[in-house]
């Protein structure tokens, strides 16, 4: 990539595609799933490469709960997996955080993110936020929850309330989305980072997520480059 490209300093993917990718080689969904798995680790690597602080991923919706079982099981093993090879990857320069209400996971599963949160990565470059049992609207009520806590408490005043207290009080500690990728040719942002998108810059693309590659990123980092991005500004 050259070094005239804007590069963004937050960027969402929504990794969409991995059911239809299993189906159209005749594998079950899990397969697509755990293809997914493997492009999401060669692209955290490679946002690390390029020096991007922040990449937030999409695996795992309030909403995803509907699926099979089976379904299910097999991404929250991914997950455990991806984990555990975690602990042994010191040096990755790759930090990793969940966003997402965490309280109907198992206990391995709890520990394993909470040990990964804590990894020793060395110096950080990029920090990897995986969106897990999360939704955009959910994220809103648990900022106004805790906003309404401190109210009761005393600790502030509803007058004092503004955007940056609702911002500072999300799951997600990054700052606003830059740019939202979504494979797979949908162009939805089904309930992904509501409040941090307000600015975002969206690029759909036609591939399966399974199959994205490093030359599929550098096609949305360059779309994004030539966007001229105004803030409502002139
Ligand atoms: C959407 O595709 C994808 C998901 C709901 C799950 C994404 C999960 C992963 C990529 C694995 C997560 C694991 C790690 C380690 C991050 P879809 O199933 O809706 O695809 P379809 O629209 O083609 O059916």
């Amino acid at each position: 990539m050259s070094d005239k490209l804007i590069l963004p300093e937050h960027i969402g993917i929504i990794m969409d595609g991995n059911g239809r990718w299993a189906k159209k080689r005749g594998l079950p969904r899990n397969a697509g799933h755990k293809k997914g798995a493997e492009v999401f680790e060669n692209i955290s690597r490679y946002c690390r490469d390029l020096g991007i602080k922040w990449l937030t991923v999409y695996a795992f919706s309030t909403e995803n709960w509907k699926r099979p079982k089976d379904e299910v099981d097999g991404i929250m093993n991914l997950m455990k997996g991806y984990l555990k090879n975690m602990a042994s990857a010191r040096n990755e320069h790759i930090a990793v955080r969940f966003i997402g209400d965490r309280t109907p996971f198992d206990a391995e599963l709890t520990e394993l993110m909470e040990k990964a949160e804590n990894a020793d990565v060395g110096e950080v470059i990029t920090t990897v936020q995986i969106a897990l049992n999360y939704g955009g609207r959910d994220e809103i009520v648990h900022s106004v929850r805790e906003i309404a806590k401190k109210v009761a408490e005393g600790e502030i005043s509803p007058e004092s309330i503004n955007e940056d207290t609702i911002s500072k009080n999300l799951y997600s500690g990054t700052p606003e989305c830059d740019l939202i990728v979504r494979p797979s040719g949908e162009e939805r942002l089904s309930n992904f980072l509501l409040w941090e998108s307000a600015y975002s810059e969206f690029v759909f693309m036609d591939v399966l997520w399974p199959d994205f590659t490093k030359e599929d990123l550098d096609k949305a980092l360059l779309e994004y480059s030539k966007r001229n991005r105004r803030f409502g500004g002139v």
